[in-house]
């Protein structure tokens, strides 16, 4: 799919069929995460796939908005390293960018997917950290529940003139 494409007909998908993704299309998503830009170019990103059943279950025990996530069968936990990246604002806005490609990849391959946000939201960023078992360094930004898609949605038009500005506000 060409880009711009993707980035316009984009939406979240929040029903998936339960038929799991292949190794092939979870490879290209990872290489689309790995591809963002980051401050410094510190790459400070970590990616946790999660398709045990039980650790999908158990994510969204605890994640209201991701109830979707055991139907999907898969999750990828975007995590930043905070000894690659010690500005809090760059390491979220690093791993933000490594989640909008992988889900504008997913789309491109026809997969859906859907942001479900962690940080910095109640009880999230420690619950994931103690069920993925993540060093102290390493904190869990955001998530993508990824699957074959069980919804077609329309596309969403969002330009908004007044929202523009030239030159000052
Ligand atoms: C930081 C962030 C956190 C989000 N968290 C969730 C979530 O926990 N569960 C969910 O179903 N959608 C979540 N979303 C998806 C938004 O609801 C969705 O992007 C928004 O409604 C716009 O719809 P669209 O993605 O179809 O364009 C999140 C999106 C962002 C950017």
């Amino acid at each position: 799919m060409e880009v711009l494409q993707a980035i316009m007909t984009r939406r979240s998908i929040r029903k998936f069929t339960g038929e799991v993704i292949t190794e092939e299309q979870l490879n290209i998503l990872l290489r689309a995460g790995f591809q963002a830009p980051s401050a410094h170019n510190t790459q400070p990103w970590h990616f946790i796939v999660a398709k045990d059943k039980e650790l999908l279950q158990k994510i969204s025990d605890f994640h209201k908005y991701a109830k979707m996530l055991p139907n999907a069968g898969c999750g990828i936990i975007v995590c930043g390293d905070e000894e690659k990246q010690g500005n809090r604002g760059f390491l979220v806005e690093d791993c933000s960018a490594a989640i909008q490609n992988i889900l504008l990849a997913a789309h491109g391959v026809g997969l859906g997917a859907v942001w479900c946000g962690l940080y910095d939201s109640g009880n999230l960023v420690e619950s994931m950290k103690e069920v993925l078992e993540l060093p102290n360094n390493i904190i869990p930004i955001g998530m993508v529940v990824v699957g074959n898609k069980d919804e077609e949605r329309n596309i969403s038009e969002r330009y908004d003139e007044s929202k523009i500005h030239y030159n000052k506000w």
